[in-house]
């Protein structure tokens, strides 16, 4: 099946899709970006993921580059022309294209807009989340801007190489205090020593997950003991549980730190029971 991807206004083979070279999200890494979790054919955490981008483009005063109403309408049509029933899609916005100055463009340039849509295996992901995934801790090593979702990604990128050549799944970022403070695509979690389920506080410089959010709601609704309180890689060794979210894995598990496994080193039950909440409530909302 071919794949197609939105450029700037067309539709265009996903194997022809480009960018000019001076584009800025190119050159200078001057973008922001979106990942919507596709279920049934529509987006999950619609609403959460808009203002989420509204809100990355505004801290980095680019323009947006069509009204929500319409973009909603291009994401759709992607998913649509792509046949994703069970995906994920890509949205990136940059400043546009100019020629190459760090400072913004002197006159007005559209933001360039990138959509793509890929299915994603229901089955395999649930095969992955049922046995669980190890992560590794490293250094926290990114800006102080990490609310705003960035194409600037590098750290990351190192860090979740340094993951897959440790045999692990996700690179949990760690502070100067010796705290986790997300994954490099994900957010972090436990379910510490007493059954509290704990995740870094929005104080932190980490980005504001909509799958985190959609959570603590469920959480709340189902009365589970919660603290948005940061924890050491120490107290993840000797938790409960341990899990990560986000629009790639949903709630996937999280078996071994640094090689240490967490509990009997197989995935929690409450870890299972969120994920298969989250994907029963996102796939009832999904818009
Ligand atoms: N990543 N933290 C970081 C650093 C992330 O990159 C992501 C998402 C999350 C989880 O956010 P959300 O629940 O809104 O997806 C947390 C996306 C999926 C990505 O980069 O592909």
């Amino acid at each position: 099946m071919s794949r197609v991807a939105y450029v700037n206004g067309r539709f265009v083979p996903h194997a022809d899709a480009c960018v000019h070279i001076e584009d800025r999200g190119y050159q200078l890494a001057d973008g922001v970006y979106e990942v919507w979790a596709v279920f049934g054919g529509k987006l999950a955490d619609a609403e959460g993921h808009f203002a989420r981008l509204e809100r990355s483009l505004g801290e980095l005063r680019i323009p947006a580059p069509m009204s929500r109403k319409a973009l909603e309408l291009v994401l759709h049509e992607t998913v649509r022309r792509n046949r994703v029933t069970n995906g994920l899609v890509y949205l990136q916005v940059s400043r546009g294209v100019a020629p190459r100055d760090h400072a913004f463009p002197t006159r007005p340039v559209r933001p360039a807009l990138v959509i793509t849509a890929k299915p994603v295996d229901t089955a395999a992901a649930e095969a992955k989340a049922g046995k669980g995934i190890g992560v590794i801790s490293t250094p926290e090593t990114r800006w102080a801007r990490c609310d705003i979702k960035t194409i600037a990604l590098l750290p990351n990128v190192l860090a979740k190489q340094a993951a897959r050549e440790n045999g692990a799944g996700e690179a949990w970022f760690v502070d100067e205090l010796g705290l986790v403070t997300e994954g490099a695509s994900s957010n972090a979690w436990i379910v510490d020593r007493d059954g509290v389920l704990r995740t870094r506080d929005l104080n932190a410089n980490i980005l504001r997950g909509i799958t985190r959010r959609s959570l603590l709601d469920i959480i709340a609704r189902e009365g589970l003991p919660l603290a948005e309180r940061p924890f050491s890689v120490e107290e993840a060794k000797q938790a409960r549980e341990a899990f990560i979210t986000g629009a790639g894995s949903l709630v996937t598990p999280v078996v071994s730190i640094d090689g240490t496994p967490i509990g009997d080193g197989k995935p929690g039950p409450v870890a299972l029971k969120l994920r298969a909440s989250y994907v029963s409530d996102a796939t009832a909302e999904a818009l």
